[in-house]
């Protein structure tokens, strides 16, 4: 019988999983690591550590499942996405990645777009320069190390690190190619006009491919290391957001998927690339040959009930948190949550952003608080429906919600109502590796495209639709627009004496 592995390179961890032709997973593995903060806002991970996790990750589900490596046809890739890895001609690591997560390359970010002016850099590469972006932090060591950008030859993202370990080829899907912002996001490929801008040289950069094509094959070094067997072949995958969108099935115009983790992402597939003339919206490739995506990120969804949590009930589970939080009418009796706790990306990428709980009375209950931090969650959700909406992306019929936070009823039924739309949630939860499996099920020739492998395995399990609470949050919503503009000064102030 034939398997498929996926294997997601994330933050906190590498998990390797297997499926069968029919989808079902018959194994999981996972293999944790922490990253570096040398300075704050500064976040970096070592490479050898994602190389160690999957290495242990492979060993561990290929014995667990019992699975032959001979019978695992295909392997696909997904992990974080805009990480640097900086490599020399010899392919040794030249420094610690810099995470997706690091706030250093504010300066950097002015001189791209001070090199290219914004709007061209949006009208080619989709966005506007984030400190998140890969290219900024090209720049960042160029200006900061340069004697590590002199030794630099190969620009590799996380998971294509572990490709490279893996196959010994340099490689790259189109969605993390695109989030390098290095991306002519309509040719699906390296802008030459972005790269001679930034005075990057094109031959560090690896070339790129459609997520299940495949990329290179298991080395035998490779082989004796993980277990796999040599020759195994090696699928491009997709960034972690493209991988996971895959692995719901949000791979047609219309369905977009909602993944409420320490983030919440929107994140909508096209069939042409749309573009938010700002920049608010993330524009990449999708990991589904020839369609797009447009994407909101949220960075405090699950994380800001989660800091709730800790803080105020630190040791409860979230049942017995949340149930309270149901008796209180919708809209919290006129008790607001801003839930920017570490600064925000959609709809206002500002790093010096905060939190706040606006309109307390002393009617007001942790079970309101509770229910605040659910609603100004779902709002700030509906910031990226409405930005999508107001790009001209056609309707959307229906959102597939995944991660922890969508595990909680009441939080759904509050999320349908808010953004007015059916929620449903499906019965694959693996997330991005079970993406990454499906792609490489695909290029293998499982299933003759991707689209079609996911409405081969991918149900639904449940529906939540719009409630009477809809028309409460339709006229909340406009109040709860009104506040960041009107906290930003305190925001700006508070961060001159707050280091
Ligand atoms: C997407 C993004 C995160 C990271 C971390 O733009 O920054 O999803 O990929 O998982």
């Amino acid at each position: 019988m034939a398997f498929f592995m996926g294997i997601d390179v994330s933050t906190t961890a590498t998990k390797a999983l297997l499926i069968d032709p029919d989808g079902r997973v018959v194994g999981v593995a996972s293999s944790e690591y922490s990253y570096e903060t040398p300075r704050p806002m500064w976040t970096e991970q070592h490479p050898h550590l994602w190389w160690q996790a999957t290495v242990a990750s492979i060993r561990q589900v290929l014995a667990e499942s019992g699975v032959n490596p001979a019978d695992v046809q295909g392997v696909g890739l997904t992990g974080q996405m805009h990480g640097l890895v900086l490599l020399d001609e010899k392919g040794q690591v030249l420094r610690p990645a810099i995470l997706w997560n690091d706030q250093r390359t504010a300066a950097e970010c002015d001189e791209i777009r001070a090199r290219l002016g914004k709007e061209r850099l949006i009208r080619i590469t989709g966005n506007d320069a984030l400190t998140g972006f890969t290219a900024p932090k090209i720049l960042w060591v160029r200006n900061n190390e340069p004697e590590i950008y002199a030794r630099a030859r190969h620009i590799l993202l996380p998971k294509d690190y572990i490709r490279y370990r893996l196959t010994g080829e340099y490689a790259i899907d189109k969605a993390d190619g695109a989030g390098t912002i290095l991306f002519d996001l309509k040719t699906r490929d390296w802008s030459r006009e972005v790269l001679e801008a930034l005075a990057i040289d094109p031959f560090w950069l690896p070339p790129t491919f459609e997520g299940p094509e495949i990329t290179g094959r298991i080395t035998a070094e490779a082989a004796a290391e993980t277990g796999l067997k040599a020759g195994t072949p090696v699928m491009a995958g997709g960034g972690d957001q493209s991988a996971q969108a895959v692995g719901v099935g949000a791979v047609e115009p219309g369905v977009v998927a909602l993944t409420l983790g320490t983030s919440g992402v929107v994140f909508a597939s096209t069939q042409e690339p749309f573009i938010e003339p700002e920049g608010r919206l993330h524009a990449f490739c999708h990991a589904v040959p020839g369609r797009w995506h447009l994407m909101g990120v949220m960075l405090s969804a699950g994380g800001s009930l989660r800091w709730y949590r800790d803080t105020v009930a630190p040791g409860t589970d979230f049942d017995t948190l949340l149930a309270p939080a149901a008796t209180v009418p919708p809209g919290s009796e006129g008790l607001l949550y801003l839930p920017y706790l570490t600064g925000e990306r959609t709809p206002y990428p500002d790093p010096l952003a905060r939190g706040a709980f606006v309109g307390l009375t002393v009617r007001h209950s942790l079970a309101h608080m509770t229910r605040a931090v659910l609603e100004g969650v779902a709002f700030g959700l509906r910031d990226s429906f409405e930005l999508m909406k107001a790009v001209g992306l056609a309707e959307i019929t229906q959102v597939r919600a995944s991660g922890g936070g969508a595990r909680s009823p009441l939080w759904r039924q509050i999320l349908a109502d808010v953004l007015g739309v059916e929620l449903v949630t499906v019965n694959t939860t693996e997330g991005a590796a079970y993406g990454a499996a499906l792609l490489a099920a695909t290029g293998a020739g499982a299933f003759g495209s991707v689209v079609e492998a996911c409405s081969a395995v991918i149900r639904i399990t449940g529906s939540t639709v719009p409630g009477p609470a809809t028309e409460v949050y339709q006229r909340a919503y406009p109040t709860y627009r009104s506040l960041y503009p009107a906290l930003r000064p305190v925001f700006y102030t508070i961060a001159q004496f707050v280091v």
